[in-house]
């Protein structure tokens, strides 16, 4: 078994419907039986920031992909740094933090806007203050995902929403293409039953860990 003194940051990664905040529970659970000191959080974070992201992902407020595109980083630094419930906090006091998305979220869904290496840049930041120990990407083919989000939408929509699922899917692999170097990713494939997908993580997680 690892050195449970040792905080751990790990990152669930994914396109919407991917399945990974139920990865994240499970995830958390099987970690605990262990005995680790487990923490899940997310991305935009329920803080003041995050909360004025989500009203503009709304269209509650109008605002510029960049003006956003900035927010979310300015968002991920105080998720990082908060005194009392920041990630950097957590992970210095030897707990394994398990977020919902980070900033390679911020290079696949604005680079449909924005030049991806701004985007990098915006958070070079945050990859200074935290870079995760492993991004976890769960890959679902963008029509699951679909299938499993879908509401009452028409087929329109409902096209247009597959499109953008694509293009975000392929600016992640960008993404990793770009930063092979600097961070450690495992990509799942999350077409699979929820167990399998499960066991697959944990696997992985195992690794880490040490785990037997
Ligand atoms: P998500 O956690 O998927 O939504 P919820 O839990 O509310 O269903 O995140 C909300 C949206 O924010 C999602 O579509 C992806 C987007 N997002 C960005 O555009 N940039 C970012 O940096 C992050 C973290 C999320």
């Amino acid at each position: 078994m690892g050195n449970k003194n040792n905080g751990k940051f790990i990152v669930f990664e994914g396109i919407d419907g991917s399945g990974k905040s139920t990865q994240i529970k499970k995830i958390s659970k099987r970690l605990k039986t262990f005995d680790y000191k487990v923490y899940s959080t997310f991305e935009p974070t329920d803080g003041p920031i995050g909360s004025l992201i989500r009203q503009m992902l709304s269209g509650k407020v109008s605002t510029d992909q960049r003006t956003i595109a900035s927010l979310f980083a300015a968002d991920r630094t105080d998720h990082l740094m908060n005194k009392v419930s920041g990630i950097r906090h957590k992970v210095d006091q030897g707990e394994i933090v398990l977020c919902d998305r980070y900033y390679f979220s911020s290079y696949a869904y604005h680079a449909q806007y924005i030049d991806m290496d701004w985007v990098i840049h915006a958070n070079s930041l945050n990859a200074e203050i935290l870079r995760p120990d492993v991004t976890i990407f769960i890959d679902v083919d963008p029509k699951v995902c679909f299938e499993r989000i879908k509401s009452s939408r028409s087929s329109f929509e409902m096209y247009e929403k597959i499109d953008i699922m694509k293009k975000v899917r392929d600016n992640y692999f960008k993404a990793f293409d770009a930063l092979n170097d600097l961070e450690k990713i495992i990509i799942i494939d999350g077409n699979n039953t929820m167990e399998m997908v499960e066991d697959a993580i944990l696997n992985e997680v195992k690794k880490i860990f040490k785990i037997e």
